[in-house]
Formats: structure tokens, sequence, C-alpha cells
């Protein structure tokens, strides 16, 4: 079994420090983890009571294209059924915090979570359980609250550091669920890991294949609303039957499966046929956005002056070689002290969601 490592640091949205950059994630150190959090009670809410989170869903589920997918019964199925979740305090907290400072990622979150349950309902065997996995929908993408926010709103193309930052999210929301919910096996945390993967083992973080029905439910819907959502990277966002064939086409290169992708069609469709007999086009008629910088990676050195993060003064590059290995640090030249690359980092997601 691959063991993931972090990228970077781990903060709570506290800014406590859980884990370092470079440290793996083996049982034990999750174990360790979780053991420090133990002893910490929270306080269990229902999501739809806490506060606006009821009228943000139904004004979602109300707007195109969402009022096709959710009209008449299945509006009120999907409502009773989000009625039986909960969530402690610190989760709804961060969602509260996506909400002041990045609705994208509020307003997706919900999107995702509804999307997932009724799609759920066609494909998963009937049982308890279900909804509670249908839950992790809404937390899915918890771990950009490590992402600093001039990156998750950057309207220029990343450079490979930023993208390598952004893509931390996914190892950052395993991290704090598994902290949070003091279980590193939670389907929740599993959800928050593995969202990005895809079946033929071309996603990320560690390029496994995805087998899970209920995390590729959930990873087809986060795919499929950030696409039709308006992106800093992309102000247009993708009409709805354009953004449905970048899906069919994820189908086609063996990243979803069919089943998943017949499923979010056939809810697209007005006379709703059973996923089943949803017969897919694969033909490619849809028209993408023009302006769309996503996937855009620019390639940018390290600057060679940055400001020292210890007194403001100026930090000059220097490069040496470590046994063999490229190794840059700054030293100021007002404080005299050094830094790596690694520091500049710990410095920099210290400061998550600072603007
Ligand atoms: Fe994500
Ligand atoms: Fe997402």
């Amino acid at each position: 079994m691959k063991i993931a490592k972090l990228d970077c640091p781990v903060h709570t949205l506290d800014n406590r420090l859980l884990l370092p950059a470079g440290k793996e994630l083996t049982s034990e150190a999750l174990d360790e983890l979780i053991a420090t959090n133990k002893d910490t009670p929270y306080q269990v809410l229902s999501f739809l009571e806490y506060g606006t989170v009821y009228q943000d869903i139904l004004r979602l589920i109300q707007k195109p294209p969402y009022h096709v997918i959710f009209d008449g019964l299945k509006k009120t199925l999907a409502l009773n059924l989000m009625k039986k979740i909960s969530f402690i305090l610190p989760i709804l907290e961060s969602l509260d915090l996506f909400e002041e400072r990045d609705s994208y990622t509020y307003r997706h979150s919900l999107a995702v979570f509804a999307m997932s349950t009724i799609m759920a309902q066609d494909l998963l065997e009937k049982s308890e359980g279900w909804i509670m996995e249908a839950m992790a929908g809404t937390i899915h993408d918890l771990g950009k609250i490590c992402v600093p926010l001039k990156i998750l709103k950057k309207d220029d193309p990343l450079t490979a550091a930023e993208k390598r930052i952004l893509e931390h999210h996914a190892l950052a929301g395993f991290v704090l669920l598994c902290y949070y919910l003091k279980d590193h096996r939670s389907f929740a945390a599993q959800v928050a890991k593995e969202h990005h993967e895809r079946r033929d083992g071309s996603g990320y973080p560690l390029g496994i294949s995805l087998r899970d029905r209920m995390v590729e439910i959930i990873a087809a819907c986060d795919v499929y609303d950030a696409l039709i959502s308006p992106r800093p990277f992309r102000p247009t966002p993708y009409d709805n039957r354009t953004a449905l064939e970048e899906i069919i086409e994820m189908a086609k290169e063996g990243k979803l499966s069919w089943e998943v992708v017949q499923t979010l069609v056939s809810h697209n469709r007005k006379d709703r046929p059973h996923f089943q007999e949803c017969v897919v086009s694969t033909e490619k008629r849809g028209t993408p956005p023009e302006d769309n910088l996503y996937g855009v990676i620019v390639k940018r050195d390290m600057e060679k002056e940055i400001t020292c993060p210890n007194c403001h003064g100026s930090c000059i590059k220097r490069e040496s070689y470590k046994e063999g290995v490229e190794y840059i640090s700054y030293k100021c030249s007002s404080c005299g002290k050094e830094f790596d690359k690694d520091d500049l980092l710990n410095i920099e997601m210290g400061k998550h969601f600072e603007t």
C-alpha cells in the first residue's frame, strides 16, 4: 500500500500545527495524532439547522441546472435525507469560514453533497449507512482551509509550486478529518483523501485506482459542479451540456465508470430514464469556454530576493549542493537569519486563509 507524505504542513482552523511538511501518514503517525485529541469533546449540531445552510441549499437547488435535477419529489426527498445529518462544531465552523472568505468552496460543498445524495440513491445498495457516507460530500474540500486564499482565488495561471500547495488540500483534509473525527478509517477522511483519484490511477495525491463507488460518486459530482461554476481562472463556466460531455469523456478515458456518468446524465434529462437505460452520446458538440486557464502551469524560479519573514529585510538567495542535491537557501542581509524552502513554505502555510 502506498504511504502518503505531506508536501506542506497541516494547520487547524485556530492555526495550530497538526503535522509538518514531509511527514509520512503511516497508521502509527495518525494514531499518535488522534491520541492528542482523544479527550476533546465536540458539540454535534444538525447540519440543516445550522446558520443559513437550509436556505442556501434550497436556493442552490432551485437554480439552473440543479432545478431540473431536484424537481418536485426529488427536492423533498433530498431535503428529508439531509435532515438526518449532523456535524461536529469545528467542521461547521470551517464551512462558515468558506462562506465568509471563499464563497465558491462553500456553495460547491453544498452542491456536491446535494448531488451525491441523489446519485447515491440510484447507485448504492440501500442501507442505513449510505446517507452517512453521502454527507462526506459536504466536507470533501475541508483541507482547503490549509491553502492560502491567494492561491484559491488566483486568476492567473498557477506555478508548479502553487499547484502543489493547492493539491495539498486532499491530504490536509484527510489529516484534519482523522484528527477531528478521531478515526483514521472514517469514510469522510477517505473521501477527502481520494476525491481527486481516478479509476485509471491518473489522479492525485497517490495515483491509486479509485474503486469505492461512493467516493467515485462524490468525485463525479465534484467535477460536474466545478465545471458549471464560474472560477477565478475561468470566469465563464461550462454550459451544462458541454460539462456533461467533459464528464462523458472521463468515462471514455477510464477515469470514471460508465454507470456513474450515466446516472449523472439521466438526472439531467427531463424524462429521467433509469440510469442503466440512459443512452449516452459520446459525440462532442459543445463549446468549452475560451477564457479557461485551468491546468495551465507557468514556470517561475523562486525569486532571487525575498522579504525576510523574520524582520522584513531582504534575503538573498544562495544555491549550494548537499550530497549532490541542489539546496536553495536564503540569508537575510539585515538580521542574518537563514531560511530554506521548507522553512518558507511552513511560514507561508501557517498564514493559511489570510489574503
Ligand atoms: Fe478537491
Ligand atoms: Fe471539490
